[in-house]
């Protein structure tokens, strides 16, 4: 047990050894200082089979896998950021795993190359077991031919859930991706931080799909775009107005502040595309050749078509608003 010392003011130090709390940058890849596609080769020491885990959480099954099999490479797809802290923490000295900080969409439809991975698996995904919901479930027909596409051909997927209807979901998910599918009822076996949570539920069975490549769906990469810069001759900031852009793939104004004293403006815009959502800064600045709007420098985004169209609509809203005022 700890020792614990009062130090006054309701202060108490506790005793003991000092936890570390150093993270293994080694392992970390970042979607947006990395070449992408990722060259998976040049991450790992050796090039061995590829396995990718979606929603490593904790990391608890990608360590156990990476150790009990030193001839494969896997990569942990996580979105939370303490979790994935929390995983990078745990994994010095093991040299075959990667962890990446990224929605699982953006992942393999920008960052992984088709043909290129022997597994992908999946342990007790987020089940958004509400109605309604159901559009935030990983698994549609759709994520399912893209996991198809980055496959290599004979390799295969492995989903495992808690929760039985998000199952049968999945299962009517699967005709026309490419996959055939085996079904098995399997006692807890994996070990994981949701596992052990349902277990101490009560439950004794999980439900585990099985899909097998038999004929490749092919999906391109969705590459990179030029975020281009545009030039005004004016710009009224009284008359700023950037009307938002709704539907599936939405632009939507947050934010626009401007310095008048700087000549500086910055708007603040999230973009909302089918596997990604971003937060983009485009700044308005004078210069020598008129008014440039651009990306504001210093933060990071994908460079992504929806992205680029942000750009150049914000550069369109402005030049209308200005005509507007000249009529
Ligand atoms: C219910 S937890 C399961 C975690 C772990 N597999 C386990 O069994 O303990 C689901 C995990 O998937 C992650 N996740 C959910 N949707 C995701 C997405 N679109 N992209 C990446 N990770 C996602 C969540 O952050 C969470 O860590």
């Amino acid at each position: 047990m700890k020792r614990r010392r009062y130090c006054g003011r309701n202060v108490w130090l506790i005793m003991g050894r000092s936890r570390d709390f150093s993270i293994s940058k080694k392992s970390f890849i970042s979607q947006y200082n990395s070449q992408r596609p990722i060259d998976w080769t040049g991450c790992f020491a050796n090039a061995q089979p590829l396995e990718i885990e979606i929603g490593s959480g904790l990391g608890e099954t990608l360590l156990r896998n990476a150790k009990a099999n030193p001839d494969r490479n896997y990569i942990g797809i996580e979105r939370d950021w303490k979790r994935v802290k929390r995983t990078l923490r745990k994994i010095k000295g093991i040299d075959n795993i990667r962890v990446l900080q990224v929605d699982a969409h953006a992942a393999l439809a920008r960052l992984v190359k088709e043909k290129t991975i022997n597994r992908i698996y999946s342990l007790f995904p987020c089940p958004w077991p509400k109605k309604g919901h159901e559009k935030h479930r990983l698994f549609s027909c759709k994520y399912l031919r893209l996991m198809n596409s980055r496959l290599m051909d004979g390799g295969s997927a492995q989903i495992v859930t808690d929760y039985l209807p998000f199952f049968d979901w999945i299962c009517g998910q699967v005709p026309g991706t490419g996959f055939r599918m085996e079904k098995e009822v399997t006692p807890p076996r994996f070990d994981t931080k949701f596992e052990r949570k349902w277990r101490a539920t009560g439950q004794k069975e999980f439900y585990q799909l099985t899909l097998l490549k038999n004929e490749h769906v092919p999906i391109p990469l969705e590459e990179d775009q030029e975020l281009k810069a545009y030039f005004l001759n004016s710009f009224l900031p009284d008359s700023f107005e950037c009307r938002d852009i709704t539907g599936e793939e939405s632009i939507i104004l947050k934010d626009f502040i401007f310095d008048a004293k700087r000549e500086k403006g910055m708007i603040h815009l999230v973009v909302s595309e089918t596997d990604i959502t971003q937060h983009l800064w485009v700044i308005i600045v004078k210069g020598k050749n008129g008014w440039c709007v651009a990306k504001a420098e210093g933060h990071t985004v994908l460079p992504t078509k929806g992205v680029a169209r942000a750009i150049k609509h914000v550069a369109e809203e402005i030049k209308r608003a200005q005509e507007n005022l000249t009529e």
